[in-house]
Formats: C-alpha cells, sequence, structure tokens
C-alpha cells in the first residue's frame, strides 16, 4: 500500500495527475492537497471525488507547520509536487506571491519529507514537476535538453528555477531521493482562462477581442495534458534517482499561426463563415521580458522509458475546444468574480 501526496490536485496538470493515480492505482491511497486558490477547483475531480481511495487535504504549502504535522499524521511515501502559482503575467503583477508558493512552500514541503523519511529513505520518492521556462529563451534553432543553463526571464521562471535548485540541493546535501521534470506548454480540458488556450477560446464564443502580444511571433512547444500526466506516472515509477527529464511535444507553433488553427476549428463548431473569429485578433503591447521560443528535446525520457506524447496536434486541440464548448458552466463558473477584475486589469486597463 503506497500513500502518495499530490500537491496542487485541484489545478489544471495536477487534476489530470491525481485522476490517472486515483483510477490506475486502486491500491493506492492518494491525498491531494490543494489550497484553492483561484486557480484550484474541486469541480476538476467531480468523477473521482468519491472514490475510496482519494482524499482531499485543503492546505496552504507555505505553512510549514502544518506540512511537518501532515506528514506526520499521514506518513506518505512519495510526493507529487505540482502546486505552484502558475501564470506568468501575474508573476509580472506579484512577484512575492510567487517566491512565497513556488520557493517557500517548495521548501516546506522538502523539509517535512527529508524530517519524516530520514530514518530510511527506501521506497520514498519526491517528484518535483517544473517548467521549461527555466531554461530561457531559444533563438530560431536549438532544443532545450537536460543540460541547458538554468537562465529564467520572468519572475514565475526565476521561482520555478529557485524550486528546481533546492530540489537537487536536498537530493546532493541531505540524500533525499528526489527526481524532476520540466515539461513544455500544456493544454487540455480544464486549463483556467487566463492562459491563452482557453482564454481565446472563451473570448471567441463571447466574440470578445483575442489580445495577442506583440507580433504573435513567439514559439511554444504545445503538450496535450493526459499525455504530461502520463510523463509524470512513467518518471514517478521509473526515473532514476536524482535524475531530470524533459517533457515535450516535439510541437512547436507560432503564437498567431496557432491563435489561427482556434478560430477556423471555432467557426466550424460556432457554424459561423470562415474567417469570422478572425477577426477578433487584436494586436496589443507586449508582455515585459516575453520569451521568443521555447522547444523541448525530449529524447532522454523516450530513449530511457519509451514515453512518447499519444495524440497529433489537430486531435488534442480539437478535443479540446470541444471539452471547452460543453463544458460552459465550468467555463462561466470560473470566469465569475474575482476573474472579471483581473481581466480588467491585466486587458482593459493597459
Ligand atoms: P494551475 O495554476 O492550474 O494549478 C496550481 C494549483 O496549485 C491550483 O490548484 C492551486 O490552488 C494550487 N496552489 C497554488 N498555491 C498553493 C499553495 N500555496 N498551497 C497549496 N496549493 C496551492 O497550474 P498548472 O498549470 O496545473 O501547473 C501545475 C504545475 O506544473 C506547476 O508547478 C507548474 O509550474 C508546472 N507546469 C505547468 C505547465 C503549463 O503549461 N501549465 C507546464 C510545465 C510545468
Ligand atoms: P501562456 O498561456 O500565458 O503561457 P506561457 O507564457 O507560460 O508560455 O502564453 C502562451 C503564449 O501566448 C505566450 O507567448 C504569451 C502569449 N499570450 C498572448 O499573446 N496573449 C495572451 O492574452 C496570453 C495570455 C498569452
Amino acid at each position: 500500500m503506497k500513500k502518495i501526496l499530490i500537491t496542487g490536485g485541484a489545478g489544471f496538470i495536477g487534476s489530470h495527475v491525481v485522476r490517472l493515480f486515483v483510477t490506475k492505482y486502486p491500491d493506492y491511497q492518494i491525498y491531494n492537497l490543494d489550497k484553492l486558490t483561484y486557480a484550484g477547483n474541486l469541480a476538476n475531480l467531480s468523477d473521482i471525488e468519491n472514490l475510496p481511495n482519494y482524499h482531499f487535504i485543503k492546505a496552504d504549502i507555505v505553512d510549514g507547520e502544518a506540512m511537518q504535522k501532515l506528514f506526520a499524521l499521514h506518513q506518505f511515501d512519495g510526493v507529487i509536487h505540482l502546486a505552484a502559482e502558475s501564470h506568468v503575467d501575474r508573476s509580472i503583477a506579484n512577484p512575492l506571491e510567487f517566491v512565497m508558493t513556488n520557493v517557500v512552500g517548495t521548501v516546506n514541503l522538502l523539509n517535512a519529507a527529508k524530517f519524516h523519511w530520514k530514518d530510511n529513505f527506501d521506497g520514498k520518492r519526491f517528484y518535483h514537476v517544473s517548467t521549461d521556462e527555466v531554461y530561457g529563451s531559444l533563438g530560431e534553432t536549438g532544443y532545450f535538453t537536460e543540460e541547458t543553463p538554468y537562465d529564467p526571464h520572468s519572475p514565475y521562471s526565476a521561482s520555478k528555477a529557485s524550486s528546481d535548485h533546492f530540489v537537487r540541493a536536498y537530493h546532493d546535501t541531505y540524500g533525499l531521493p528526489v527526481v524532476l521534470s520540466n515539461c513544455s506548454n500544456n493544454y487540455g480540458p480544464n486549463q483556467f482562462p487566463e492562459k491563452l488556450i482557453p482564454l481565446f477560446i472563451n473570448n471567441i464564443r463571447h466574440n470578445k477581442p483575442l489580445p495577442v502580444y506583440g507580433k504573435g511571433e513567439n514559439v511554444r512547444d504545445w503538450l496535450y495534458v493526459v499525455d504530461h500526466a502520463r510523463a509524470i506516472d512513467l518518471i514517478f515509477h521509473k526515473g532514476k534517482d536524482g535524475e531530470t527529464y524533459n517533457i515535450g511535444g516535439h510541437n512547436e507553433w507560432k503564437n498567431i499561426d496557432l491563435i489561427k488553427v482556434i478560430c477556423r476549428i471555432m467557426d466550424e463548431k460556432l457554424g459561423r463563415a470562415p474567417g469570422t473569429s478572425e477577426q477578433l485578433i487584436t494586436y496589443v503591447k507586449d508582455r515585459a521580458g516575453h520569451d521568443l521560443r521555447y522547444a523541448i528535446d525530449a529524447g532522454k525520457l523516450q530513449h530511457e522509458l519509451g514515453w512518447v506524447p499519444s495524440l497529433q496536434f489537430e486531435e488534442g486541440i480539437r478535443l479540446t475546444i470541444e471539452w471547452y464548448l460543453s463544458n460552459q458552466a465550468w467555463l462561466d463558473e470560473v470566469t465569475s468574480g474575482h476573474y472579471l477584475k483581473y481581466y480588467e486589469e491585466q486587458y482593459v486597463k493597459r
């Protein structure tokens, strides 16, 4: 019997990881720890919340004492750490919140694991989920490998880079059994509509402008979220102690080209004349410090553990658009209240 703590399980990627673990491993006890910030939503897990091996804990990872108490109470065997502040634009507006959750929160979890596992590290594992943004920005060519030096530019990526360093330091200094992964941009169901893809789907639906930063020439490497969850499962169980694995879809898109694909499929789904949604494209002031290009070399994960993405992009983006269109109640709920204030400050008042 394994007791696994998954942090940030009510968020976008976390909810897909929790679902995979709860359904695939009925003999594991899965503890989803989440503060339920604006980005955390228990509705993301309504289909599995009554399964006997699923447990929810509302807690803040910034509260170190609470983390120690939870480890003492539940005696977790493993941690999969996803809880984070995750949106670059919010990190530009409020960096300190990112330091608290992403850096202090991670160190609190490392301390709790170190203290409670110190007598015996056998069978224990601390898995830290990170991002390719820690590597900085690529030019027109090349890929991020696990050896690429860290060069973060946004407060978000700087906070994630810092947390990655702490995780490796706990491995090297105290022998804590850790594994890390750095993944490219994810897309799919349940992503909070402040990120590009769900924001633009929602805006097209409501005939609102599509705010493209700069010239729309920045490039991102998009991976379907369920394929990220599959990679996390594989790395958690088979990854080597102390190692890092890059995860990516080999699926690079210039923002403007990706946006045009979304517009085309949305026109089709909404029964609008071809070209209607593209008219909503509005070029706005560029994001400060906007990284030009991210692209992952996931060769190590493929060769060592046999992972490859399962979905082609056209299929994944169609599934994603269909999910948002048939889950309007979910979108309406998360875009009410505080979201309206965020949207106004980010896009209307600028
Ligand atoms: P998200 O913002 O959708 O979810 C984050 C979750 O963490 C939310 O449920 C939130 O309530 C919870 N949380 C935030 N602060 C907390 C705190 N102090 N204590 C406890 N819970 C807290 O993020 P996501 O996109 O699902 O990303 C999950 C992880 O994956 C993050 O660590 C992120 O850096 C990483 N990542 C994301 C992407 C991406 O494209 N979204 C890509 C690579 C890596
Ligand atoms: P985002 O989804 O915020 O992910 P990240 O910044 O972590 O890569 O943004 C993806 C790309 O889309 C990025 O180059 C910024 C751009 N973008 C826009 O052009 N307009 C927007 O309103 C948003 C949110 C993002």
